[in-house]
């Protein structure tokens, strides 16, 4: 086993320091020793109206969604994989009790979060506070990523292209654009059209197009009285549409751990819009079909291809993303691509009769199957947790 002993930290405690550049047969053997008597817990959304799970109910700026199915989907490919002892909690007050109880090493976060203003980093947050270490974003990059504002920031800070957008928080009763200074910076008098939506959202809820900028108030009043958040305004993108997954560079294909020497970019593929379909339609109301999403052919669409990849490799490097993300990607009339959003936590749900997911359907392209994806997200994770996590992992290391 390839351990490399790192100086001793002030408590004169000791951490084993794996290096992220390790053989990969070290991590494959690692993580088989580390099957036989781990306890994971997959994490899904907790409900806020079930007995014991808050203290009081209050709003959710982000439509919430228990994600319970998805996260059985994770847990049944763990168990395959040779993970013995995996749990499914929800991620309400009582998860400590509940990690403690089972003493859980290592948590999967499938969840949205409960209730409140930035729920997606809750879990995440308490996993750090537990000491437990997970699969997921830190706190931070979770609540980043899915508060639309704050990451279009991070990309225009970084140079990297994203629709014109103006953050409007129209708490003052009627919104009015002319004698909003943050809106007439970016859009002046453009006559629209515009979209605006919530700045934590999914499935295109809440999202709205806006021909005339007559109608653009009325939009902001509807959105911000449905989420009581900030409202994002953007120029609207009128043309193709496209996702890309990207995950760290530790993956299986067949079964088997091989590090790459990059990201892993996968699944990039054209959402088919139709003609009179300006804002793709929730999945909640239409699941992804292969007529809906299209992948990208390495040849005939080798262009755009390229430049959905690149897109995705910069917007991974440029934010310091750690673990999976889907992004959202269109091109405005002339065919330039802007960045919507990086999704925080892509739908894993199994592929099944004829319904698959974003990030599932272009696996196969590569050797890999559904087992695959969750094995890949969970050893790169593994890896990171070892080789880079000082003083975090050391549940999982006793393990070894
Ligand atoms: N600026 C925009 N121009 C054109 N279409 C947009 C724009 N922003 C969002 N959309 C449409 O709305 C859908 C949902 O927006 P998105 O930013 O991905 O939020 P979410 O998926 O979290 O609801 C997109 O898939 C796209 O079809
Ligand atoms: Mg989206």
């Amino acid at each position: 086993m390839a351990v490399v002993m790192l100086r001793k930290n002030s408590q004169a405690e000791e951490h084993q320091v794996y290096r992220r550049t390790g053989r990969i047969e070290d991590l494959e053997a690692q993580i088989s020793s580390m099957f036989k008597r781990l306890r994971l817990a997959v994490i899904y959304g907790g409900n806020k109206s079930a007995e014991g799970a808050v203290i009081e109910p209050t709003g959710n700026p982000r439509s919430w969604k228990s994600y319970e199915t998805v996260a059985r989907d994770i847990a049944a490919s763990m168990v395959r994989a040779g993970c013995k002892n995996v749990s499914l909690f929800p991620d309400d007050m009582r998860l400590g009790e509940m990690l403690r109880e089972q003493d859980v090493h290592l948590a999967w976060l499938n969840t949205g979060g409960v209730q409140g203003q930035c729920s997606v980093a809750h879990a995440p947050a308490m996993m750090e506070l537990f000491g437990i270490p997970y699969v997921g974003h830190d706190p931070m990059m979770a609540g980043i990523l899915d508060s639309k504002h704050v990451f279009k920031r991070q990309l225009r800070s970084a140079g990297l292209p994203t629709a014109t957008f103006a953050i409007v928080l129209p708490e003052g009763g009627e919104y009015v654009p002319e004698d909003d200074p943050v809106f007439m910076n970016a859009f002046g008098e453009a006559e629209g059209p515009f979209i605006v939506k919530p700045v934590s959202g999914r499935a295109s809820l809440n999202v709205m197009y806006v021909e005339k900028r007559a109608d653009l108030a009325a939009a902001v009043n509807d959105v911000y009285a449905k989420t009581r958040n900030f409202v994002l305004v953007e120029q609207y993108l009128g043309g193709a549409e496209y996702c890309v997954a990207i995950g760290g560079p530790v993956v299986s294909r067949g079964g088997k751990l091989e590090r790459l020497d990059k990201p892993f970019v996968f699944s990039p593929l054209e959402r088919v819009l139709d003609s009179d379909e300006k804002i793709f339609t929730s999945m909640d109301v239409k699941p992804i079909s292969g007529e809906r999403a299209r992948l990208l052919d390495p040849v005939k669409d080798a262009k755009v291809r390229g430049e959905v990849e690149a897109l995705a490799l910069a917007v991974w490097r440029q934010l310091g993303i750690e673990t999976l993300v889907r992004l959202d990607i269109r091109a405005d009339a002339n065919g330039k691509l802007h960045v919507l959003e990086a999704n925080p936590k892509p739908d894993l749900k199994a592929p099944a009769d004829g319904v698959t997911s974003l990030v599932s359907i272009g696996l196969s392209e590569f050797g890999m199957t559904y087992d695959d994806l969750i094995m890949s997200i969970f050893a790169d994770r593994v890896d990171v947790l070892l080789s880079e996590r000082r003083g975090t992992a050391d549940r999982l290391i006793r393990l070894i």
